[in-house]
C-alpha cells in the first residue's frame, strides 16, 4: 500500500473512484474532476494550484493505492493554515471509497500522509472533523490526535479540532 501523486496514468481509476462516490461532495475537493474538459487539463491545473496561486495555499494530494493499483483513498495536505483552515478546515483532508470503508485504510492513509508532513518539515498538523463524524475522529485519534477546542462553521456545523505533533 502506498501514496502516489495524481498523474495522467491514474485517469481511469480516479474516475471510477468518483463514480463510486455518487452525489456526495467529494473529499478532498482538490481532487474533484468537475469542470475540467480533460484529465490532462485537471493535472495541469493541479500542478499550478499545488504551488499556491492566491486562492489556494500550497498543498500536496495523493491517492492511497493497493498492490493491484486500485485507488482506495485520497488525502490532501495543506502545508500552511489560514484563518479558515485554522478554525474549520485544518491541514489535512481524506476519504476512502465507500466500498472499502471500515478496513483501516483511512487510518493508514493518514499515517502515510503524516510521513509526508514530516518530510515537508511540518512540526504539527491540525485535523478537523464534523462533530458527528465518529469514523474520522477515530482515524485522527488512532494517529495521535490531541483534541483542542471545537469551532462552529458558518452553517452551524460543529467542527472537532485535533493537533498531531510530529
Ligand atoms: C471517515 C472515513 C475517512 C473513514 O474511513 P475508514 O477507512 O472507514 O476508516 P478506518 O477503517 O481507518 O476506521 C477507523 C476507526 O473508525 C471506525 N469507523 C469508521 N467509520 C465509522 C463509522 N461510520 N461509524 C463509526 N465508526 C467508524 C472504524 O471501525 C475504526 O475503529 P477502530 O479504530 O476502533 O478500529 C470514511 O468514512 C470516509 O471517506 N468518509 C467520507 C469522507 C470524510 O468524512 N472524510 C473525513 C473528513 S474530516
Amino acid at each position: 500500500m502506498r501514496l502516489v501523486e495524481p498523474s495522467i496514468e491514474w485517469e481511469q481509476e480516479h474516475c471510477t473512484y468518483i463514480d463510486e462516490w455518487g452525489q456526495n461532495r467529494l473529499i478532498p475537493s482538490s481532487l474533484n474532476l468537475e469542470g475540467y474538459q480533460s484529465y490532462s487539463e485537471f493535472i495541469a491545473e493541479l500542478d499550478k494550484r499545488k504551488k499556491g496561486d492566491g486562492k489556494w495555499l500550497p498543498f500536496s494530494s495523493y491517492f492511497l493505492v493497493n498492490d493491484d493499483n486500485r485507488i482506495l483513498g485520497m488525502i490532501d495536505i495543506r502545508h500552511e493554515l489560514n484563518d479558515f483552515l485554522y478554525r474549520i478546515g485544518g491541514n489535512i483532508g481524506y476519504s476512502v471509497r465507500p466500498t472499502e470503508r471500515k478496513k483501516g485504510y483511512a487510518t493508514l492513509a493518514l499515517k502515510l500522509g503524516l510521513e509526508k508532513c514530516r518530510d515537508l518539515g511540518m512540526k504539527e498538523v491540525l485535523i478537523t472533523c464534523d462533530q458527528d463524524n465518529i469514523g474520522s475522529a477515530k482515524v485522527i485519534i488512532n494517529n495521535g490526535g490531541v483534541e483542542a477546542h471545537s469551532e462552529t462553521d458558518s452553517d452551524g456545523t460543529v467542527k472537532r479540532r485535533f493537533w498531531i505533533y510530529l
